[in-house]
């Protein structure tokens, strides 16, 4: 078997505190009833985990609280075989928390503080250097300071080294070019596509002009995922394909996106073709929705190959 391909993610760590109800409340209303649990999340560690167990040698460089929810989300990641090395503990801020209201067809409504997530620095990433210039691939999201994924992305590309973006949550507006022309792989899905673009993205003919934008910017390959209508994929080299999704029942849509983007890395990673990555990462989504809590529900490598 050939050796585990080296994989960087810099992003966000939280506890995810859930509520799985019939439906999700509106603003001033109170709902009693559903079940509680607690799970490892952050979209930063979710795409560490899922590419890992997606079987990528995977370093987290990450910035967590001096506290017991720090020690239990690092504790959990060195379990999953992840290089914990680069993950700095904050003495002044609190791990990363997020609300999350799941609803009985496992749509999500989720709230953040991001604690020490917020203070993860360009410095931080400078630690990283050795690790980020010897990666297959660098992966990045935005719940973690611009600043700071742009030192990634920066010291990514020095060394030849592609870099995958999953820009979730949607930002608020449009990224810098300065961080956007340093992407390889861009992976938004339609809500994140319509604030990157200002073209509201509702189908795959929507998909195709932001994507157009997009690759505009100089990103190489943009793959716009669209739920129920699979994803839209689109090179510099000219290739448009729409690969299909899959049917499932979905429990819990929490990470459906971060599992995506942990396997589209290590395929990409380990050198399979484009398509054939997306029907990975499509597949290792599907499972994730299957079980509630972020990184409960990423599957192995196996259940992937298996789906
Ligand atoms: O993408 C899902 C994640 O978003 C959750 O795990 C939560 O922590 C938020 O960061």
């Amino acid at each position: 078997m050939a050796s585990k391909p080296k994989i960087v993610v810099v992003g966000s760590s939280n506890t995810d505190m859930i509520i799985k109800a019939d439906r999700i409340p509106a603003p001033g209303e109170t709902i009693v009833g559903g079940t509680f649990a607690t799970a490892p999340g952050g979209k930063g560690a979710n795409q560490a985990v899922a590419a890992a167990r997606a079987g990528g040698d995977v370093t987290f460089v990450a910035r967590v609280g001096d506290d017991m929810l720090g020690a239990q989300a690092v504790d959990g990641y060195a379990k999953e075989g992840i290089d914990v090395s680069l993950i700095q503990r904050d003495p002044k801020l609190a791990t990363g928390v997020a609300l999350i209201m799941v609803d009985a067809t496992g749509d999500n409504s989720i709230s953040v503080a991001s604690g020490a997530n917020f203070a993860l620095t360009p410095a931080d990433v400078e630690r990283a250097a050795d690790a980020i210039k010897s990666a297959k691939m660098v992966v990045c999201q935005l719940e973690t300071p611009l600043e700071t994924i742009q030192r990634a992305a920066e010291l990514a590309r020095e060394s030849g080294v592609p870099v995958l973006l999953d820009p979730a949550p949607a930002p608020s507006e449009p990224l810098p070019n300065s961080l956007l022309e340093r992407v390889s792989i861009i992976k938004p899905n339609e809500t994140e596509a319509s604030r990157l673009t200002g073209i509201e993205v509702v189908d795959e003919a929507t998909a195709k002009l932001a994507a157009e934008k997009l690759l505009a910017l100089g990103i190489e390959t943009v793959v716009v995922t669209l739920g129920a209508a699979g994803s839209f994929v689109a090179t510099k080299d000219g290739a448009r394909v729409l690969v299909p999704a899959l049917r499932v029942d979905a429990v819990d849509a929490t990470a459906a996106g971060d599992a995506y983007s942990g396997a589209l890395a290590v395929a990409l990673a380990e050198g399979k073709a484009l398509s054939d990555a997306v029907a990975f990462a499509t597949k290792a989504a599907a499972l994730s929705v299957r079980k509630l809590g972020a990184q409960p529900s990423l599957p192995s490598r196996e259940e992937i190959d298996r789906a």
